[in-house]
């Protein structure tokens, strides 16, 4: 009787493991292709991502390998045990519907999940209604050609010309050889949006330390260090930042602890206990909270508030908004101090990425940047037959059909941020097939139909919506090479720039896309004029110039080295 209790009580549990095993094995939605290895453990699909992460890969690669292996333009993997299906989506007709019109989409969680850690209550985490619309109203008006180019403008300008000062020096120095260019490169984008938020306040620049050291460089010893080697890279001393960009660039790693946990509140708890990350978040709180606390002190002193600064602006909006709602103003709320970060952490990776794919691709395509050249000079004519540098006014307003291709196409061909995440609000389509709510959509941004002909055949798109211009599709023979002239065309016999040539994912698109992209063109448009005015790009040694990527915030080179050489000495 007791030992066939017992029994009884042994199949039970052992039956009861089977079915929680069973319940815990991955659910895959009815009619989306899988790999079937993966619905067979309660890892799913994180066991080939681990080896294909081992073999250099990452999750964006992964996942566009899947979608090349299953040869299908919407696929699901498995990448959260007990979670639902990650869908991934692969075709550019059916992402941009379901990103400019498509209501049952929205701003996925994991955009929130990996910035709660350090900019709680930043807008980026927030679904698409009136709390989101509330928020931006805190920052709208910055992106408007009148404040970048009279405001913001000038201050990341004087920003590009000390990295072209840099880089004159070490050319100088280089004589022709090859040196890491990405360090440099990250801290002009770091200054660039340091400037964009704190104007003219912020000066502790990462670019200072980086001239100083040049300058204290004993050059004698320098040469020794490259043995004579022609192709091999000249190594220039790294100087450390100053506390508070250190502690930025240390706030910024820490969304890839986090990244895949399916518990992030905890990874958080977790993380932030780290006494370096805590420390980073605490300078990087007070030095926010400081330079607010001056423009408030500065406003009450005096009512002269021309704008001077984008946290400037804020300061400004919250006091208008305050007025308007008949509530005292919350200069330091965590609403506040998250979205000045959320300038810096959106704005400076991204930048600084896309810059470093674009110094290869024109390295590697010398036509492209000879042509960009001949353009540029004859567009700041004044400037060349003045040999100066063109101001940033010359810049900011020439119309350079052939410059927004340029920086067009280095958005498409970088890839920076290779997947845009959005989740079903409610059960819907997609393709055809069936999407259960609460599903995370992950829209491809360099795979098929964008870098690689497609794989959906007319027809089977779902377009619910008969809103707005069909987009061509890109000739498949040449969808993946790098040619500016895909966005050229041709306007009764003049070039002129259509940014709606072609699909192009680069910043996402509706409601949702980046915020921040017209600065992030303004910055690029003053670091490619500026660097193809004072350079002649040299190929880099094929070691070092190929294109492999790491996916650490945003899709980076691996290697990204400059050879250049002054083409003038203009000052
Ligand atoms: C080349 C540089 C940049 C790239 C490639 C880039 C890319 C992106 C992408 C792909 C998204 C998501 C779009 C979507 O979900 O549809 C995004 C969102 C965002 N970006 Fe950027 N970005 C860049 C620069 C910047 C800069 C300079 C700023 C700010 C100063 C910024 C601020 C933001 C913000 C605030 C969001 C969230 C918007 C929202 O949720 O409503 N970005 N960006
Ligand atoms: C791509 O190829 C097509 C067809 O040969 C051609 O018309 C088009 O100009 C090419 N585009 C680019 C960017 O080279």
């Amino acid at each position: 009787m007791h030992a066939c209790k017992h029994n009884r009580m042994e199949i039970a549990s052992i039956l009861c493991c089977y079915l929680l095993y069973q319940l815990a094995l991955p659910k895959p939605i009815p009619g989306i292709p899988y790999n079937e290895v993966s619905v067979r453990g309660l890892l799913g699909d994180l066991p080939a991502l681990a080896r294909h992460v081992k073999d250099g890969g990452n999750f964006a690669s992964y996942a566009l390998s899947t979608v090349r292996a299953l040869n299908s333009p919407l696929v699901q993997i498995f990448v959260r045990p007990f979670g639902k299906p990650n869908v991934l989506l692969a075709d550019f007709g059916e992402a941009r519907d379901l990103l400019l019109h498509r209501k049952e989409f929205d701003r996925s969680r994991v955009a929130g999940d990996l910035t709660k850690g350090f900019a709680h209550d930043h807008h980026i985490k927030l679904k698409t209604g009136e709390a989101w619309k509330s928020q931006r109203r805190l920052i709208q008006d910055l992106m408007t050609p009148n404040y970048l180019h009279n405001v913001a403008g000038p201050v990341v300008y004087q920003k590009a010309r000390m990295l072209m000062d840099l880089w004159r020096i070490k050319a100088e120095i280089a004589g022709e050889r090859p040196f890491e260019a990405s360090d440099d490169v990250f801290r002009g984008a770091l200054d660039g949006v340091m400037s964009f938020c704190f104007g003219e306040r912020f000066r502790d620049t990462a670019m200072g330390p980086a001239i100083d050291a040049l300058h204290e460089l004993d050059r004698g010893a320098m040469e020794l260090k490259h043995d004579g080697n022609p192709r091999e890279p000249v190594k220039f001393h790294v100087p450390p930042l100053n506390a508070v960009l250190e502690s930025i660039v240390t706030i910024s790693e820490t969304p890839l602890q986090v990244q895949g946990s399916p518990w992030p509140g905890l990874k958080w708890a977790f993380v932030l206990r780290n006494k370096r990350i805590a420390q980073a978040v605490e300078v990087k709180e007070r030095y926010i909270h400081d330079e607010l606390e001056a423009i408030v002190e500065r406003l009450r002193a005096s009512e002269n508030d021309a704008e001077k600064s984008a946290v400037h602006h804020m300061v400004l909006r919250e006091r208008a908004l305050a007025e308007k709602e008949g509530r005292a103003p919350q200069y330091f709320s965590r609403v506040m101090i998250d979205e000045v970060f959320g300038f810096i952490f959106a704005g400076h990776e991204t930048t600084s990425t896309t810059i470093g794919w674009g110094l290869k691709l024109l390295a590697d395509n010398p036509h492209v940047s000879s042509k960009l050249r001949t353009v540029l000079r004859a567009s700041f004519a004044l400037a060349w037959s003045e040999a100066r540098q063109p101001t940033m006014q010359e810049i900011a307003r020439a119309h350079i059909p052939y410059l927004d291709a340029t920086l067009e196409e280095i958005q498409r061909c970088g890839g920076t941020t290779p997947i845009i995440d959005r989740e079903a609000v409610v059960d819907t389509q997609l393709l055809g097939q069936h999407i259960p709510k609460g599903t995370n959509v992950a829209c491809l941004v360099m795979g098929p139909s964008m870098m690689e002909p497609g794989l959906v055949g007319e027809g089977t798109r779902t377009i619910h919506t008969d809103k707005g211009t069909k987009v061509k599709p890109w000739d498949p023979s040449n969808i993946s090479s790098f040619d500016p002239e895909r966005w050229i065309a041709d306007k009764n016999g003049a070039e002129v720039f259509n940014p709606a040539a072609g699909p192009q994912l680069a910043f996402g698109l509706g409601a949702r896309a980046c915020y921040g992209k017209r600065l992030a063109y303004l910055q690029m448009r003053i670091f490619f004029s500026l660097l193809l005015w004072n350079f002649e790009l040299l190929p880099c040694p094929p070691v070092l110039s190929d294109y492999s990527s790491g996916l650490v915030i945003t899709n980076k080179p691996k290697h990204c080295y400059a050879c250049l050489r002054e083409v003038n000495s203009f000052k």
